[in-house]
């Protein structure tokens, strides 16, 4: 009898993680590796947050658990900042909150799916969610999204998805690993294929609402379709704009069965999460918010230099995203051609592999994502590693045969 469980068999280690391990054993091996892997902002938590976790410990409101999906004080901050950014109307009883987006996600999904149950997932997409749903025992329905569609799924190519077993349509807006963003027009389009549709929820995941460039309005699913709202789980988090990846904190709103059924699964794993790292949170969502515009200013500058690189970069072709902090150039351009080195291309995992070896640059292939050739830059590093990065790029794509 295996010792190991059968479910581990339907999943992978993530992509992303191995890619960052790779790259830092080299380092340690003493090679100059810059890693572009990473998907999180490499500025620290601003103070104002730090203080307010540090006076939380100081007299004693991290010490003990906490209610299992959030404090008092957390859920009503989630509340006014749904309220106050998106227009959206929860109540406390319709908020969950947990050890980051990801365990909203898994929540949502553990207590959701049913075999043969299926998730419109758009690819690319983020590593985890086909993972995710296969562990909760459904199954993930990719929908191809290219680059000739801006990387988003159209109404019509939803509208074939949908089979009396759907259960969510998930989107990811902006989008983990290509930054495409929905504008409000391309949600309304989608929402009408979703009102005839009544059976299908939609779990939408707007960790990067905050990371958005030239002037794109954020709008989500909820507030574009009212008729959506009761069937909508918006799931976010302060992980990414307040960067606070460490810290552990994702939530969501959403109908109150569907929170309190979430409550129970993670009664039964995590518990509450860590009570300093809520704290911290409340102090995220009602503090100071200026620090985002001056980050984003410095990610814009960033995505332009790495745009630019890139394109210039022979057999490359990288469109301009919309917000989050990635880009996803596609490499086919530079299939069935020779490295310096001898080796032939033939998948965008050689092309990242070898970049590795003969440069030192450490980017996620496209199709652990879903969708390649192609590969994910992360350009939330610093500008003089981005351009560092941009020259041996576009030299090892200069030295293809
Ligand atoms: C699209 C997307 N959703 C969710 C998450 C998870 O966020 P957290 O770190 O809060 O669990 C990530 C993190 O990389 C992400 O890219």
């Amino acid at each position: 009898m295996a010792f190991l469980a059968d479910h581990l068999k339907r999943i992978k280690p993530s992509p992303t993680i191995a890619v960052t391990d790779k790259a830092r054993a080299l380092k340690a091996a003493g090679r100059n590796v810059i890693g572009l892997g990473a998907g999180e902002p490499d500025f620290d938590t601003p103070e104002h947050i730090k203080e307010a976790a540090i006076r939380a410990i100081k007299e004693g409101r991290a010490s003990k658990y906490t209610a299992v999906d959030g404090i008092p004080e957390l859920k009503q901050a989630v509340a006014q900042k749904f309220k106050r950014e998106n227009g959206l109307d929860y109540k406390t009883s319709q908020i969950t909150v947990s050890v980051g987006g990801k365990q909203v996600l898994y929540n949502a999904f553990m207590a959701t799916l049913n075999p043969g149950d299926e998730v419109i997932i758009p690819a690319p997409y983020w590593v985890s969610y086909p993972d995710m749903v296969l562990l909760a025992g459904g199954t993930p329905v990719e929908v191809v999204c290219g680059m000739d569609k801006g990387f988003k799924i159209t109404a019509e190519a939803l509208a074939r998805a949908i089979t009396p077993k759907t259960k969510w349509f998930l989107l990811n807006s902006p989008a983990n690993p290509t930054g495409a963003a929905y504008s409000r027009a391309e949600l309304r389009a989608l929402a009408d294929v979703l009102v005839k549709h009544p059976h299908v929820h939609v779990m939408t995941d707007d960790m990067y609402e905050h990371l958005t460039y030239d002037a794109f309005e954020f709008t989500t699913p909820a507030q574009v379709e009212p008729e959506l709202y009761a069937r909508t789980l918006t799931i976010n988090g302060v992980s990414k704009a307040y960067c606070m990846t460490g810290w552990r904190i994702g939530y969501a709103g959403g109908p109150e069965p569907l929170i309190k059924a979430m409550a129970m699964i993670q009664s039964q794993s995590t518990t509450n999460p860590a009570a300093v790292s809520q704290w911290a949170a409340v102090e995220a969502l009602n503090g100071p918010q200026d620090f985002i515009a001056k980050h984003n200013k410095i990610f814009q500058e960033r995505r332009d230099l790495v745009v630019s690189m890139l394109n210039q970069a022979k057999g490359l072709k990288c469109p301009m995203p919309e917000g989050a902090f990635y880009v996803y150039p596609s490499c086919a351009g530079t299939m069935g051609k020779k490295t310096q080195g001898g080796k032939t291309l033939a998948s965008d995992e050689d092309f990242v592999s070898e970049l590795l070896e003969e440069e030192g640059v450490a980017v996620v292939h496209g199709t652990a994502f879903g969708l390649g050739p192609a590969f994910r830059i992360s350009y939330a590093t610093k500008t003089e590693d981005l351009e560092e990065a941009g020259r041996r790029i576009q030299r090892f794509c200069g030295n293809l045969k």
